[in-house]
Order: structure tokens, then C-alpha cells, then sequence
């Protein structure tokens, strides 16, 4: 079986990337919803929608697992399409197909704890509050997963989350540095801002942002732990694999890169994070 890997547009390279190196000889189907990016600003019924088409078109190419590498999609939709769609479709489908997310490896990578494990509320005295910022995107932010899920499991960790609506349409578009830099000190200097000093760690909850980390360790203060989640998503998928040793991702190390927008090569800013030009098929 191939292994599908869903962004709205090129943020998830950045997991896919990741995967690459760590399962080599794993087929890899990548699909960007280009005509549909960004979802960060859409209302969530679209969002879930535009999710399932997806999953479905991965699917459909052959992959019996995939990986939402896009926090909007699975902040807003996987539940949802895990508890309404997946069993149905799993039945229609005749295959056991399966959709993991970029949260619970992100969430476990914050927490350092496994996600099943919830914190017994004692009402202990923290002694020191470790805070943690979100920097995300406003369809992310509104779901106020990272909030909740983090403080269900650390008392110790206060999270902030900073909606950056632009962010991923510009790094889409291909915006030159000056502007995306600008950008990125606004937004972490709002974030500052609003704690009233800057965050301990930060996590970058958009996929698109890991393609320009370096702006955000630029506008954060030195040595500022970022959370990587492409590293926290692909020990997941191993942790995921092991568990289920019946799922073999492949062996020709088969790659694909699938688009719903312009077929072709991307830009520069992609190129350079890629290492290499990359060509997208039509979806
Ligand atoms: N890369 C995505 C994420 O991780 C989506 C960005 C967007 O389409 O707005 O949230």
C-alpha cells in the first residue's frame, strides 16, 4: 500500500519531507489542494468537505493510510470525519483505510506525554508555568485545540495561540523574504504582546510555517525551542506502523506529487526548501 500525505497546498512538504527520510523505501502519494488553499480562514463545514474530497482522492490513487499534514484540516476535520464518514466509506471501500493527524504527534511532543494519558486535577501549586506559543492558523485557532488538548494533560503549560491569517496564502504565493519576514516578527511580536513577555516555547501549527522556521527563530528571542512537527508526525506513523504490522508501506519507494491547482513546478521558496525542483501532476 502507498501512504497519502493531504496539505491544502505546500505546508505539508514539510512532513512529507520528513517521511521521506525516514521510511525510504515507502511509496508516497502527496496531494496538494491547491485550488482550495488556504483553509485557514474558510468556516468549517468547507473545511471538512474539502478534507474528505481529499482523503477520498488518495484513496482512490491507491493509499489505504493518510496523513492529514495540515493542522486545519485536522483540527477542524478529522474528528468529525473519523466518528461520521470513515466507518461508512471503510465499508464501501472493502479496505481498512485509515486517516491519522499532525495534533496528537504534536500535542504528545509538547506534553512529552503519551495522548492517552490526562492529567489527574489535583489543584497542585505549579511551581513554574512553562508558556507555550501557537502560531496557527485563524480556522486552527478558533478550534482552540491546542488550549484544551494541552491542558487536559499539563497544568504547568499555558498555551497562547496566535492566528496568523495571511501567513499561508502568502508562503503559497511564493512571497519574497522581506515581506514573509515582516510578517513573521508582527506576529510573534503580537504574541508577546499579549502574554506581556515572550513564550518559553513555541510551536509552529501551520504546516506552511516549518517552510520559513528560520524567520521564526529570527523573530523569537535566541534558542527558543521550536516543537517540530514533522519529527513528532513521522514517530507517530512509526509508532503506527509497529502497531499495525499487517500495513506495509510499499517498497519501491514510489513518490508522487498531486495537485488539484497548476500542475508543474513550484516556486523558489518550495525549491529551496525541497533541496530540489519539485514537479506536481494534476490531481
Ligand atoms: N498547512 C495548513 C496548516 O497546517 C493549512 C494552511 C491553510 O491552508 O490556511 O494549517
Amino acid at each position: 500500500m502507498a501512504i497519502g500525505v493531504f496539505d491544502s497546498g505546500v505546508g505539508g512538504l514539510t512532513v512529507h519531507h520528513r517521511l521521506v527520510e525516514r521510511f525510504p523505501t515507502a511509496d508516497l502519494v502527496y496531494l496538494a489542494d491547491q485550488e482550495n488553499a488556504p483553509y485557514g480562514g474558510k468556516p468549517g463545514e468547507e473545511i471538512v468537505n474539502l478534507t474528505r474530497a481529499g482523503c477520498e482522492r488518495l484513496f482512490d490513487v491507491g493509499c489505504d493510510l493518510v496523513v492529514l499534514a495540515c493542522n486545519t484540516a485536522a483540527s477542524v476535520a478529522l474528528r468529525r470525519l473519523q466518528q461520521t464518514w470513515l466507518p461508512g466509506y471503510r465499508r464501501e471501500l472493502g479496505r481498512p483505510v485509515n486517516v491519522l493527524g499532525i495534533i496528537v504527534p504534536t500535542i504528545e511532543a509538547a506534553t512529552g506525554l503519551p495522548w492517552e494519558h490526562e492529567a489527574e486535577r489535583r489543584g497542585d501549586k505549579v511551581e513554574k508555568l512553562d508558556v507555550l506559543g501557537v502560531f496557527c492558523t485563524p480556522a486552527t485557532a478558533a478550534s482552540r485545540v491546542y488550549e484544551i488538548e494541552i491542558d487536559k494533560r499539563r497544568q504547568d503549560v499555558a498555551v497562547f495561540a496566535e492566528p496568523c491569517p495571511d501567513l499561508a496564502r502568502m508562503i503559497e504565493a511564493g512571497a519574497g523574504v522581506v515581506e514573509l519576514a515582516a510578517a513573521v516578527e508582527g506576529h510573534v511580536s503580537a504574541l508577546s504582546k499579549r502574554i506581556g513577555r515572550a513564550p518559553d516555547r513555541a510551536i509552529l501549527g501551520c504546516t506552511h510555517y516549518e517552510i520559513i522556521a528560520d524567520m521564526f527563530r529570527a523573530a523569537l528571542p535566541p534558542g527558543t525551542p521550536l516543537i517540530h512537527q514533522p519529527d513528532a508526525t513521522a514517530d507517530a506513523l512509526a509508532r503506527y506502523l509497529e502497531r499495525h504490522p499487517d500495513l506495509r508501506p510499499g517498497t519501491s519507494g514510489e513518490r508522487r506529487f498531486l495537485t488539484t491547482g497548476n500542475p508543474g513546478v513550484q516556486h523558489s521558496l518550495v525549491e529551496t526548501f525541497w533541496g530540489a525542483a519539485l514537479t506536481f501532476e494534476a490531481a
